[in-house]
């Protein structure tokens, strides 16, 4: 009911405050004998964490995750896993004037209507430090598709304001995607978006932009219907994410330029296997999984918080200008391809394990 918990077979429990003593999360469902430890998850999490480089927030935290339970002797036991990251670098002190006015765009207003209370220091429960969590659940679900069905997810940067990437996505690596700041693997493109990303934080302003996903050796046969498609619950899982603003999956609002016969996606047996020979479905059809790549883009927003003057109201409601303090992402996209891929692991360990459960 509260929101803060993802998943039906592996099941996710997000807790904790950008600027609390600690934030975490519960897995309860990852199968029992699976080897796990810590350097596993933290590998994960030093993509997205903060102070990373010039293009992200000057917040420095190490993100040392520790495992509290659900482990003997190195392996899982089929217990609640409890994963804890102690938080470090907060100063409360920028987020004081914030108790008492709105950010414009940001979870200020909504939170305050909604609770009639608000920790307003980095943003509280609204801010993206807690997607540290999706990370953590993201690396165990990864390892476990990764081990049982040689899947595997890469994420990368697929266009910052109005500069594209062009990238072949059946020869994309996850070397290659953090060979840059941006998490680019078009060297050129990425140039030119970091520059782009550095004159508007030289501004004060902020930038979005669109990741890319691909999952390969994806399982036939994953989705439930009606309501439990992959692509729905991709998007719920995507649209989920702090400042995302659309979703789609294979040609996606594209395909509506397209005829019919341009669009399908012809069958064709390739190598003894039934494939298709295009992919505008993205890897989906009716809901579930056709075992071609799943292909799908998250848009994110420009970065609510900007270090320029704007308009707004206190809770008093009192119209002033506000110009926001503290440190911040110029541009998400970046530290948010991790994310990205975790919660697309999240989405397909769960349908996986649904799917042993029915058949
Ligand atoms: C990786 C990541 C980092 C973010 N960093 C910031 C930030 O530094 N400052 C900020 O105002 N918003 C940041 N956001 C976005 C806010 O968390 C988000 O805009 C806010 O919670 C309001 O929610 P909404 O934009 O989804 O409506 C970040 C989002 C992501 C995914």
């Amino acid at each position: 009911m509260p929101g803060n918990s993802f998943g039906e077979c592996f099941k996710i429990t997000n807790w904790g405050e950008s600027h609390g003593k600690a934030i975490g999360v519960v897995v309860d469902g990852c199968p029992s004998l699976l080897s796990l430890c810590e350097e596993d998850i933290q590998k994960e999490l030093n993509r997205r964490a903060p102070g990373q480089s010039e293009v992200t927030t000057a917040r420095k935290e190490s993100d040392t995750v520790e495992i509290l339970s659900g482990l003997f002797q190195g392996k899982t036991t089929g217990a609640p896993i409890s994963l804890i990251i102690f938080n470090k670098d907060f100063k409360n002190e920028d987020y004081q004037d914030l108790a008492t006015t709105f950010r414009p765009s940001h979870a200020d207003f909504t939170y305050e209507k909604k609770y009639s209370i608000r920790d307003p220091f980095g943003g509280g429960r609204s801010s993206a430090r807690l997607t540290a969590g999706h990370v953590a659940a993201g690396a165990i679900a990864r390892k476990i598709l990764a081990e049982k069905a040689g899947v595997e997810m890469v994420a990368y940067t697929k266009k910052i304001k109005d500069v594209v990437a062009t990238v072949d996505v059946e020869r994309l690596t996850r070397e290659k995607v953090d060979t840059n700041v941006i998490r680019c693997p078009d060297q050129y493109a990425a140039e030119k978006m970091t520059a782009l990303i550095k004159e508007a934080k030289e501004q004060g302003d902020s930038l979005g932009g669109i990741i890319e996903c691909v999952v390969r050796n994806v399982p036939l046969g994953l989705g439930e219907p009606l309501f439990d498609k992959i692509e729905a619950d991709l998007a719920k899982a995507m649209l989920s994410i702090n400042a995302t603003k659309g979703f789609e999956i294979g040609s996606g609002f594209a395909g509506t330029e397209q005829y019919g016969s341009e669009h399908n996606d012809p069958f064709v047996v390739r190598d003894g296997k039934i494939v298709t020979e295009t992919n505008n479905s993205g890897g989906v059809q009716g809901g579930i999984t056709n075992g071609m790549p799943i292909i799908f883009r998250v848009a994110f927003k420009p970065t609510s918080t900007i270090q320029k003057k704007q308009k707004t109201v206190t809770l008093e409601g009192k119209e002033i200008e506000v110009e926001a303090q503290g440190r911040h992402d110029p541009c998400v996209v970046p530290r948010a391809v991790p994310i990205v891929e975790a919660m697309a692991a999240v989405v397909l360990c769960d349908h996986y394990l649904r799917n042993k459960m029915l058949r």
